[in-house]
């Protein structure tokens, strides 16, 4: 059985390949154009599973390179849609770049999905997608808010797309999964997030300060109305992430009563505040961070973690590692990057 798998060579992307690899007997065929990642991942995941994957590197957003991926591939039973570009201030900056992206790619993996009959999609959304909230923890039928940024309009829109078409293709299913907070790195060291410029996000900021790459980690604002004043976040492992879309796809393949499309929420259902990362970080390395308090960033909401009761119940899916595991694994990975270059 083969399984398609776009942004393959990405952070989530990678890491579900090893699940996959790992622990079904399901053949990967990655796609990625490398726009935000490397080829060379593919060769961490060979040696960490001992084992090859075909792939392509292709722009999702040409439709006839896509299609090629499925005419030579006939037999793919399920797709896992990762490729996107993620990043929020940037998606600011370049509106139509992430429009563009974001959702051609997306309409050319549904369009070739309808042509191909390919019964399975799983397709990457966001905690993103909810915008600003006034109640926690957040449930999937948590009203959505005006999203935040072009980015997570991308998702939000994305969402509706995968939801009208299934509609209307009677032998096709999905479920969308709304990642909360992704961090953490595969339990061997030998894989985990590379950010290509400077990271905007937490934890590789975090890990980044401490190895010496950067100088000082700022806390974006100390001021908020939480218990130590910084935001708060539900921090989830990609390991856990990468295993609820295998135990995704297996529910879609094997479970023939299962809806035609869910949205299901991936977080652990801890609220985690800034300052509670970074002891963690400290504990975990067992040495000081350097950063300070500075101001707030611009989009922050101030708190949000998920429910995720949904995900328990309809995907049988328990997170398994927490804050301390997600910034010991990320250590290490940062470690092992350093030593190689
Ligand atoms: N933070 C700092 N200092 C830094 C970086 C981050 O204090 O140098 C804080 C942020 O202010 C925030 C928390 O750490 O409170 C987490 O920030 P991240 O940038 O790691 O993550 P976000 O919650 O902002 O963004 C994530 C994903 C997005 C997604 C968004 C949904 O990265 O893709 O959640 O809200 F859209």
């Amino acid at each position: 059985m083969k399984i398609l798998i776009t942004g393959g060579a990405g952070y989530i992307g990678s890491h579900t390949i090893i699940e996959i690899l790992e622990n079904t007997n399901w053949e990967v065929i990655a796609v990625d154009n490398y726009s935000n990642s490397s080829e060379k991942t593919y060769r961490r995941i060979e040696k960490i599973t001992g084992k090859k994957i075909n792939y392509y590197n292709i722009d999702l957003t040409n439709l006839s390179l896509t299609e090629k991926v499925f005419y030579e591939n006939k037999d793919i039973i399920g797709i896992i849609h990762f490729a996107a570009f993620k990043s929020v201030p940037e998606s600011v900056e370049k509106p139509l770049l992430y429009y563009h992206n974001n959702l051609n790619s997306l309409i050319n993996i549904l369009k070739c999905q309808a042509k191909y009959n390919i019964p399975n999609l799983i397709f990457s959304s966001s905690c993103s997608v909810y915008g600003n909230l006034d109640e926690l923890p957040v449930t999937e039928n948590t009203p959505l808010n005006t999203p935040e940024s072009p980015y997570a309009y991308t998702k939000q829109i994305g969402e509706k797309i995968v939801d009208d078409f299934i509609k209307i293709n009677p032998t096709l299913k999905a479920i969308s999964l709304r990642y909360f907070n992704p961090v953490g790195a595969h339990k061997s060291g030998l894989n985990g997030e590379v950010p290509i410029a400077r990271p905007n996000n937490l934890v590789p900021y975090i890990t980044q300060t401490a190895i010496g790459k950067l100088e000082q980690l700022t806390v974006f604002g100390g001021d908020y109305a939480t218990n130590d004043g910084t935001c708060i976040r539900d921090y989830v492992h990609v390991c856990d992430i990468a295993a609820a879309h295998v135990q995704a796809l297996q529910k879609l393949i094997s479970d023939k009563n299962f809806p035609k499309h869910s949205i299901i929420n991936l977080g652990t259902g801890v609220g985690v505040s800034v300052l509670e990362a970074i002891h963690a970080f400290e504990k975990v390395s067992n040495q000081k961070l350097n950063y300070f308090i500075g101001n707030r960033r611009d989009g922050d909401v101030a708190a949000i973690y998920a429910n995720n009761d949904l995900a328990k119940k309809m995907l049988g899916w328990t997170p398994k590692y927490d804050i301390d595991e997600m910034m010991n694994s990320a250590w290490l990975w940062e470690q092992n990057l350093n030593k190689k270059q």
